[in-house]
């Protein structure tokens, strides 16, 4: 039993969260901090920044929480489960040297290394001048460059050329345009194919990998323009062979036995991001959080109470629970301000949101958006994602579309092709 439980973060994984977390009978009173305007129809919200470690380990104190869920990846960074363990609340997410998993990706990549995860070939400098030489002697294009800390999702870069790599150096580590997190960087390999997530609920020895999701990152139709925080996805992901995903998995059990072995205890969900290339999947990154937009797909598929198995996570008795998956395909859409991931307005009035959710099987989880004088208005990047469930993968995604249809502000800007592609089967990634 979960008395009351505070949910740490704003975004669509944390509505989804919620959602899925009201539907068990062990939950209680559900607060978020700092929630959105669509969260606030669901939750309590308290505007606490969900990095401000202290005022928020203050407030669950002062509330009395039971449980914490700590969703986003900088509280997790900053130690914010290391902190409420110290007042006596346990939490859901991995602790301060545990998320080093996500927070430094060359912590992440020497892990891989040492006990021989397939992931990319990679170099990690911190003098920017050596970065060059390398990259130049090398001579392989495109070349990936990955700031190591955390970056917002914009510290990814591949570079076609030796002036575009430069222009990428002196911007991360001359320029700091990351901070602190692009002092050092690691210098990857390229590698191509379908990308898939997997995530997995762990309590540091039991691991309970969910459904396959695939994200779709890029901006623009055709997977062409820049990485954003995500503009759909679906799950399962009908392309990965058996085979593959045995390798998947066997890479997430391997990942917390290695990470057991070196002292840390990860618990929460372990986000493990593959690339599944002709020489099989290879990790591209760990997350040490659900992913966003991935949970708005998965969570609506898991049929288990979300609180038990959060707390067995925290108590270290996830062996006791199975997971169990709804048949049902899952397929969201994110609706987006125009101008996303660049520079765009906000305060547009949303309309038509009870129309999409009084379709079955339609669930509309909010991301950018603020309630101002009593109306639903956007006031993000990616504003909300449209969830639907079907009998068929084909059936989830026109039903998706449909509900899009009826939702509308200023500006409203999406991806038609979600899902188009696995659509097609695993020749389409080939073309
Ligand atoms: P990461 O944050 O490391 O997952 O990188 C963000 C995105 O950049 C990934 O989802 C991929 O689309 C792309 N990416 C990262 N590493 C590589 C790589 N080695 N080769 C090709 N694309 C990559
Ligand atoms: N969907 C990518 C992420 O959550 O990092």
């Amino acid at each position: 039993m979960a008395e009351k439980i505070l949910v740490v973060g704003g975004g669509g994984r944390e509505h989804a969260i919620i959602k899925a977390l009201k539907k068990s009978p062990d939950c209680g009173e559900i607060w978020c901090a700092p929630g959105n305007g669509g969260i606030s129809y669901d939750a309590k919200c308290k505007n606490i920044k969900s990095t401000d470690v202290d005022t928020m380990v203050g407030f669950a104190v002062e509330e009395k929480f039971d449980y914490v869920v700590v969703a986003q990846d900088d509280p997790l960074a900053l130690g914010m489960v290391d902190a409420l363990a110290a007042v006596g609340i346990p939490a859901f997410g991995p602790d301060k040297a545990a998320a080093r998993i996500e927070a430094s990706k060359v912590f992440s990549k020497d892990l891989m290394k040492k006990y021989g995860i397939p992931t990319a070939k990679y170099e990690t400098f911190d003098d920017p001048e050596k970065v060059m030489d390398y990259i130049k002697a090398e001579g392989k294009y495109p070349v990936v460059i990955k700031a190591d800390g955390l970056a917002l999702g914009k510290g990814v870069l591949i570079c076609k050329s030796t002036r575009e790599a430069e222009e990428v150096v002196k911007h991360t580590m001359c320029d700091h345009a990351f901070g602190k997190s692009g002092d050092r960087v690691v210098i990857e390999e390229f590698l191509e194919g379908p990308e898939v997530s997997v995530l997995a609920f762990t309590d540091g020895k039991t691991v309970r990998p969910m459904a396959t999701s695939q994200d779709h990152k890029r901006a623009l139709e055709g997977d062409k323009g820049p990485n954003t925080g995500g503009m759909g996805v679906y799950s399962p992901v009908p392309i990965v062979t058996d085979e593959e995903h045995a390798t998947m998995v066997k890479v997430m059990e391997q990942t917390i036995a290695e990470l057991a072995a070196e002292g840390i205890d990860y618990r929460g969900c372990l986000y493990g991001g593959f690339m599944l290339t002709p020489a099989g999947p290879k990790v591209l990154e760990f997350n040490a959080r659900f992913g966003d937009p991935e949970t708005q797909v998965v969570l609506p598929r898991l049929k288990n109470d979300l609180v038990e198995v959060m707390l067995a996570c925290a108590n270290c008795e996830l062996d006791q629970i199975e997971l169990d998956w709804r048949d049902e395909w899952a397929v969201a859409v994110v609706l987006t301000s125009a101008g996303y991931p660049g520079s765009y307005e906000k305060g547009k009035v949303i309309t038509g949101i009870a129309d999409a959710e009084a379709m079955e099987n339609v669930t509309v989880y909010h991301a950018g958006t603020a309630v101002v004088d009593g109306q639903l208005v956007t006031n993000g990047g990616r504003v909300l994602a449209v969830t639907a469930l079907g009998d068929t993968f084909e059936n989830a995604r026109n039903l998706a579309y449909e509900a899009c249809e009826k939702i509308d502000f200023e500006g409203k800007t999406l991806r038609h092709d979600i899902g188009l592609r696995a659509l097609r089967g695993r020749d389409a990634w080939d073309a």
